[in-house]
């Protein structure tokens, strides 16, 4: 979508936006320094740890990791598409979104139509549930698992029926192109230019988002066979890392979501539902993410997290419990319920009835007894030994939890489990804090990893763009040719500054919006770079300097290795010695 609205415009458009009066607009900003400051508008918290920058046009929250320029905030903010935060901050400055892309807009098959196939094929699905020959069996097979009309119906059950061009052919008989069904997920292209239905004789789950638009599909095979889950790819709109599985239709069956229970499968989903239990939701066999949560307590006060009774079913609440605790306040909660060995939700419901169930559900365990109860049974806290190791356990934990009321309630725990008081542990704590540990687990919120030189060259230009005025054009070019990772973007961002010097943090990552690095150059875009600002353009020239020795020994030992295998080319063999003379000169500066 967004490459039909022209670069240039974008780059423009965001010259002449303020962020500050975006947003300012909308939350209330405090001027701290050069920079403004705010309570976090995505998330909750009693002390500010949002900031925004009218250098770099860009804010970032320190406490849940959020960062974006412009247009990111209308699209976060105001739950915008991207053309509509353009065209909204095009007009608060009086720009024309350019007319073909306004055209393309309103004719895009990517923008709506890729809805319309998708509700399309769902009611094709759905009819061949009714009138395909196997119809009867597919509907036996949900009604041995329980399933009744009504529900099948809630949920807009399907039928996926055997052979490769079903759907392809009810498709384009409608006049969808092939493109069209390739981007929507339903149409599988080889290179070869084969072409067939993704979807073959399965029971068929439409994945509907937050305003009920189905965006895509899970299928299940109706026997033993394998895959027995098969999912749509990742689409223009679907994304398996924020979607859940049952959340429109949980929405749709109470006006007041007081709990939602968070479960692995499909049927577990319907399972519930089917007892009157019409809170349950699931991710899409992928591991549940910070996103998910975030999303869920955008409706819900309270997650469940009920996973099945096996290790995989363990497993999985652990890592529910680590992305849940940047969410966690007051007011939002997580708790947890593992079912007996062999169980999941939808057989045990099935098994014991609502009744039991519910019961089960009042007997949660609270996330911080799960936490301390597994990690003091794996470091037992009754000697000066195991407490040490369980304290060092626990703090990756506490780091991670953004609500500081929370925060002193589980300290005050811990201190009471560990016998000791809790100023003491506080004490410790921050000690511990400062001694990296392995158990430490890559959040959106702190930058991973440490600053190579290629990150804070990176940085370094995404902070202070006027760097980029230190090498000249030729340099550019040479750059782009060594062999490192990382040199794609470097190149990409002097190449973009020697075209228009002017652009700021926020226009420059607008050009990754649509890569999957664009979260690390966020990192890098809000790395805490302690520098002194005059002292950025020699620590940049630096930082080049060490990335040109690491890509020139690079080369020399890809080359001496290649040498002890087979003959170097002439090209090579001048090209090696070209390179050790240039090292020998570099050591002897
Ligand atoms: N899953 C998947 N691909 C698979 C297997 C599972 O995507 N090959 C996902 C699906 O979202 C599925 C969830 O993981 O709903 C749970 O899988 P599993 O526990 O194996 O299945 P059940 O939910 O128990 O399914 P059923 O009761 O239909 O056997
Ligand atoms: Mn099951």
């Amino acid at each position: 979508m967004s490459n039909l609205i022209p670069r240039s415009f974008i780059d423009d458009l965001l010259l002449r936006t303020d962020i500050i009066d975006v947003i300012g607009d909308r939350i209330r900003l405090r001027k701290a320094g050069k920079n403004y400051t705010a309570l976090c508008p995505f998330h909750q918290e009693k002390t500010a740890s949002f900031n925004v920058s009218p250098d770099k046009q860009f804010y970032h929250c320190f406490g849940c990791g959020k960062s974006g320029n412009a247009i990111g905030f209308l699209i976060d903010y105001e739950q915008l598409t991207f053309v509509e935060a353009v065209e909204n901050l095009a007009q608060r400055v009086g720009l024309a979104l350019p007319a073909q892309s306004v055209r393309a807009q309103k004719q895009s098959p990517q923008d709506n139509s890729i809805y319309d196939v998708l509700t399309d094929v769902a009611s094709f699905y759905q009819s061949q549930l009714e009138n395909h020959p196997k119809a009867s069996l597919v509907k036996n097979y949900l009604k041995n698992r329980g399933i009744s009309a009504s529900v099948i119906s809630t949920f807009q059950l399907g039928f996926a029926p055997p052979g490769w061009e079903n759907v392809l052919q009810y498709a384009t008989n409608k006049g969808y192109s092939l493109k069209q069904l390739v981007e929507a997920g339903v149409i599988i292209e080889k290179e070869d230019g084969k072409r067939y239905d993704r979807f073959r004789d399965r029971v068929m789950f439409p994945i509907r988002d937050h305003r009920g638009r189905t965006i895509a599909f899970g299928g299940r095979v109706l026997d033993d066979s394998t895959p027995k889950y098969l999912n749509s790819p990742e689409t223009a709109v679907f994304h398996k890392s924020t979607e859940l599985y049952g959340l429109f239709e949980a929405r749709q069956a109470y006006s007041n979501l007081h709990s939602v229970i968070l479960v692995e499968g499909y049927m577990d989903v319907i399972g519930l539902y089917q007892h009157g239990i019409k809170c349950g939701v699931a991710t899409l066999g992928t591991a549940v993410s910070p996103t998910h949560f975030q999303r869920l307590f955008r409706y819900t006060d309270r997650v469940i997290c009920c996973f099945d009774g096996d290790n995989a079913g363990r497993q999985a609440a652990w890592r529910a419990l680590e992305a849940s605790l940047p969410c966690l306040n007051a007011t939002h909660s997580v708790s947890f319920l593992l079912l007996p060995e062999k169980e999941d939700p939808d057989s045990l419901i099935a098994k014991e009835g609502k009744e039991a169930f519910v019961n089960r559900l009042q007997r949660t365990v609270s996330l911080s007894d799960f936490l301390l109860t597994q990690l003091s049974s794996q470091h037992p806290v009754n000697s000066i030994d195991g407490r040490a190791r369980f304290l060092q356990a626990v703090n990756p934990f506490l780091t991670k939890l953004n609500d500081a009321v929370l925060r002193t309630m589980l300290v005050e725990k811990i201190a009471e489990l560990c016998r000791m008081n809790s100023a003491d542990l506080e004490q410790l704590l921050t000690t511990l804090g400062k001694a990296p540990t392995h158990q430490s687990y890559s959040t959106m919120i702190k930058p991973a990893g440490r600053l190579t030189p290629m990150r804070l060259a990176i940085s370094l230009l995404l902070q202070y763009p006027h760097c980029a005025k230190s090498v000249s054009a030729e340099e550019v070019n040479i750059i782009t040719q060594w062999e490192m990772p990382g040199i794609a973007v470097l190149s990409k961002l002097l190449t973009l500054l020697h075209q228009n010097p002017q652009l700021t943090t926020a226009a420059l990552l607008e050009h990754w919006r649509e890569e999957n690095n664009i979260a690390y150059l966020h990192q890098l875009a809000s790395w805490p770079l302690t520098l002194p600002t005059d002292g950025v353009a020699e620590e940049f020239t630096g930082t080049l300097h060490r990335i040109k020795q690491l890509a020139f020994e690079k080369q020399i030992d890809f080359l001496l290795e290649k040498a002890k295998q087979h003959a170097l080319s002439s090209e090579e063999r001048s090209q090696l010695q070209m390179l050790l003379k240039q090292q020998a000169q570099e050591q002897a500066v």
